[in-house]
């Protein structure tokens, strides 16, 4: 076994390039572009694990071709992603990170009628691009605040609609509609840049944008022009276009923005599961079994 042991930073791309060649099996993370060539430089490999249940960073198509099974770790991270969506609408909403430092930075001279106002989420609008499991998940804590709930994907899902009592409806009139907006689809072809310049002129002044799916799936610079013109109230990012963000990003110069470092599933217990699910999906896939998250099943009858 050969593991890549540097706590921060992934691999190289000639690393990578050098040691798949060597294996049968590899277990990946999202930081590490599993491509084409990659995957043909794996003369061996029979089965990648993903550690996310995201796999753009995969060429699923490249492995089918080639009979190599791909896998991921859905459901575990579910409602750990759910809750960090939550915590960047509310943190967006009510200006938290910007309120913190306010304070920190010695502003705060007195109790004010107009100090750091933000929007209301209980009875807002919440619309949910892509009702997936983690969709689903941020739906139902709506709830409790009382929203109500509009919902935009490529299929209907009437089960999850009724359970969540979702309207669904297409994405201009989410984005037209919606105090709140998350975005809950994998990243493709169909995905990139759904949210550009013209989706983000839908949207109400006052509204909120919140992105813990793929940083690709929203035109970063389009909406940085709309969060500096003030088009939008405020947005909460957890994923980018490119990653790390350059340090020369125009969104760090931004109040209205709340940035996290793909942070959405990082909890101890959940982080934990993805390292077990991973881990079985690679031992299972290697032994002949198939894995219970396999992306690409088709290689089983190949
Ligand atoms: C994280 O972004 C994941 O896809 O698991
Ligand atoms: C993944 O995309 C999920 O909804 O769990």
């Amino acid at each position: 076994m050969r593991v890549w042991d540097d706590p921060d930073l992934p691999p190289s791309r000639d690393v990578l390039l050098r040691e798949v060649q060597e294996v049968d099996g590899l277990l990946c993370l999202l930081t590490d572009a599993v491509d084409d060539k990659v995957i043909a430089a794996g003369r061996k490999l029979r089965v990648i694990s993903n550690y996310a249940v995201g796999y753009d960073n995969v060429d699923v198509a490249a492995a089918t071709a080639r009979g190599i099974m791909v896998c991921n770790t859905p459901g575990v991270l579910t409602e750990t992603t759910a809750d960090l969506a939550w915590t960047l609408l509310m943190a967006a909403a009510r200006r938290i990170v910007e309120a913190d430092a306010h304070l920190r930075g010695g502003e705060w001279k007195s109790w004010s009628p107009q100090l750091m106002l933000g929007q209301d989420i209980h009875g807002a609008t919440l619309g949910l691009v892509g009702l997936g499991r983690i969709g689903e998940a941020v739906a139902r804590r709506a709830r409790g605040f009382g929203m109500r709930l509009l919902y935009a994907d490529a299929a209907r899902k009437p089960e999850v609609e009724a359970a969540c009592r979702a309207e669904f409806v297409d994405l201009e009139t989410l984005l037209r509609t919606a105090d709140f907006v998350s975005l809950h689809t994998p990243l493709t072809e169909e995905t990139r840049h759904l949210i550009g310049a013209e989706q983000l002129s839908w949207m109400k002044p006052t509204a909120v944008l919140i992105n813990t799916s793929r940083g690709p799936v929203v035109d970063q610079q389009a909406l940085a022009e709309v969060l500096r013109e003030g088009r939008i109230f405020a947005a909460g990012l957890d994923v980018f276009e490119s990653e790390p963000i350059p340090t020369d990003d125009p969104l760090l110069e931004l109040d209205n923005v709340i940035l996290l470092p793909h942070i959405a599933s990082a909890s101890v217990a959940t982080r934990t599961k993805m390292a077990n699910m991973a881990a079985d999906n690679l031992i299972d896939g290697l032994g002949g079994q198939r894995p219970t998250n396999l992306v690409n099943p088709e290689v089983m009858s190949s």
